[in-house]
């Protein structure tokens, strides 16, 4: 096989970025400890409902100003007790996981937008400022009845 010349330049230039691009992102990644969404906190996808605090999934009061909503994700819904309801003005942490395959649970509104994946578990908090019913929708193209997959939350004064 025969190169031309500038065939040589242009490919050892191409290779060169690429090997100094991935070493960037790659030492960055390292040095500045990136995970996943909610850290590395993994999970057994299989037995995700019998696994704390997803055997127990709804909302729960930890201290005066803080609350865990718990939702377990999966085709072609979210799973989070029986209503979710959370009041305003204190801390909501979200503890998820899914089932399955990946989802998101992202908050009309709000900048609540996390993927759900299963074998890990995505922790966001937020504050909710307003009273009223937020629709949670699944932003993750995750099968046939993916565009049917949402719910409700309501956030009481
Ligand atoms: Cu779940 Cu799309």
């Amino acid at each position: 096989m025969h190169l031309h010349k500038y065939e040589k330049i242009w490919l050892t230039f191409g290779i060169v970025c690429l090997v100094a691009f991935l070493s960037i992102v790659g030492v960055n990644a390292f040095a500045q400890d990136h995970t996943p969404a909610g850290g590395m906190h993994t999970i057994d996808p299989e037995k995700v409902r019998e696994t704390a605090p997803f055997n127990e999934p709804g909302v729960k009061q930890l201290d005066d100003d803080t609350y865990q909503a718990t939702i377990i994700a999966s085709a072609f819904a979210y799973d989070g007790g029986q209503t979710l309801q959370v009041p305003a003005g204190k801390e909501i942490i979200f503890k998820l996981t899914s089932t399955d395959v990946v989802h998101s649970f992202t908050i009309d509104n709000t900048n609540v937008n996390m993927m759900v994946v299963p074998g890990q578990v995505t922790t966001k908090s937020y504050t909710f400022k307003e009273p009223g019913k937020y629709l949670i929708i699944c932003n993750e193209y995750c099968g046939t009845g993916h565009h049917y997959m949402y719910t409700e939350i309501e956030v009481t004064e």
